[in-house]
């Protein structure tokens, strides 16, 4: 696809504890992204990956903006951008139709007919496909095909993997985007965002999970020989942790948060530390053993991961993936979680941050900018007269615009 000889990407991330926002550069002659910018901001306004407050997600959003913009030296128009929340569902799906020609050549409209096909599924009144990501073409029953445009013959089947959403949560998310000046070019779930930072061509093709452990929520994502396979959001994450800080030591938000991320552990060495941390020198009151902490925070931890192998169970994508398991998002930066998660799920388990890219690399090198960075490299690949700011008012159309593009690209 045609690229400016240089251009600058953006990902803003829209996270229930902080929105970030991520500038890239791309070189005609250069290999790889650069990072220019990264500007991050508390946010108060999301309640489980949802917009909650409007007001209060604007100012969020705008001041991770600002500091991006600042550090980019670049003014920020549009952007690609999250989508998060346990109203997120997919579902994967087959398109059939005929090839129209007659002399049974393939064509591009042949494929975006398969694709509308594949699209027809029946979805609540208040949801809305948020995309449609071709994975397999099949010509007369001959399967793998990744592009079969000239081909010839008389059937053609597409394997999708569709993911919906609830309208009023993305009309919300848009409003506030609009409002603080941003042009949307793209909307990604968290974790298909975060696997596109952090996950290999070759993982995918062994088969593995990646798990985003963000505030309130828990993104999945499992590709198999390369594909898409299973998509989903937990309305659970590392806050859980926290809150259970505040009932298990009896004080306050602030010094459970300030325990969890000075003190807690889940590596299996420390389950019987007895060791007093004191509360006092963070701000609270008393001491507490450090056994104790973990107790609280591995009990929570174990739920998180027992409600992620129960959604891959269920969609049946809880084994053969040698590639095991990736772990991103604030949560995975927990001391031990990967020795933790790998008894828990019973697969090799890492913990994954951003790779293929150069610049601010020790900036954004971090598992909790995964899903930012994934976003400003799906915003690479938009194509320039691509039809951004119209999402609104086609609707339910974006999601096929989006995908006939995805289709049309080399
Ligand atoms: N070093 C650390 N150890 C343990 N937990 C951490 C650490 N750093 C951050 N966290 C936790 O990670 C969470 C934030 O993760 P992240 O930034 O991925 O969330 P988010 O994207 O804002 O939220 P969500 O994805 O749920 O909408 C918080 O609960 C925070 O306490
Ligand atoms: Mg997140």
């Amino acid at each position: 696809m045609a690229k400016k000889a240089e251009a600058t990407y953006v990902g803003l991330d829209i996270g229930t504890s902080k929105i970030t926002c991520v500038v890239g550069l791309h070189q005609e002659d250069a290999a790889e992204p650069s990072i220019i910018g990264l500007g991050t901001a508390p946010t108060t306004g999301l309640r489980r990956g949802v917009v909650t407050d409007i007001e209060e997600t604007v100012s969020s959003i705008t001041a991770a903006l600002e500091e991006a913009e600042r550090m980019s030296g670049t003014a920020i128009e549009r952007a690609t951008i999250s989508v998060d929340g346990a109203h997120v569902q997919s579902l994967n799906s087959r398109g059939v139709i005929a090839v129209s020609r007659a002399d049974h050549e393939i064509s591009r409209e042949d494929l975006l007919r398969a694709e509308e096909a594949a699209a027809a599924i029946q979805i609540d009144n208040n949801r809305q496909i948020l995309q449609i990501i071709p994975k397999n073409y099949i010509v007369d029953g001959q399967s793998n095909i990744a592009d079969p445009v000239g081909m010839n013959g008389v059937r053609l089947e597409v394997d999708t993997h569709i993911i919906t959403a609830a309208t009023p949560a993305l009309k919300n998310l848009d409003n506030a985007v609009f409002r603080a000046g941003v042009t949307i070019n793209d909307q990604v779930i968290v974790p298909l965002a975060a696997a596109k930072a952090v996950l290999t061509k070759r993982q995918r093709e062994l088969g593995v999970v990646l798990m985003d452990i963000g505030a309130e929520t828990t993104g999945l994502v499992v590709f198999e020989e390369g594909n898409i396979a299973f998509t989903t959001i937990i309305p659970v994450g590392s806050n859980h942790i926290t809150k259970d800080l505040v009932f298990g030591l009896q004080t306050t938000i602030d010094v459970a948060e300030k325990v969890k991320l000075k003190h807690a552990t889940a590596g299996r060495a420390t389950s019987k530390d007895a060791t007093k941390v004191s509360l006092d020198e963070l701000g609270g009151k008393g001491a507490i053993a450090k056994h104790e902490i973990d107790k609280i925070v591995q009990s929570r931890l174990g739920e998180i991961f027992t409600m992620a192998v129960a959604e891959l169970r269920k969609a049946g994508k809880d084994s053969m993936l040698a590639a095991g398991v990736v772990l991103t998002g604030g949560g995975a930066k927990m001391i031990g979680i990967a020795d933790f998660a790998k008894d828990a799920m019973k697969m090799p388990v890492a913990v994954g941050a951003p790779t293929g890219i150069t610049g601010l690399t020790d900036k954004v090198s971090d598992p909790a900018y995964a899903a930012a960075v994934g976003l400003m490299l799906e915003d690479m690949e938009q194509p320039l007269d691509n039809l951004s700011g119209i999402n609104n008012i086609l609707g339910n159309a974006m999601g096929r615009v989006k995908a006939i593009f995805k289709s049309l690209m080399p």
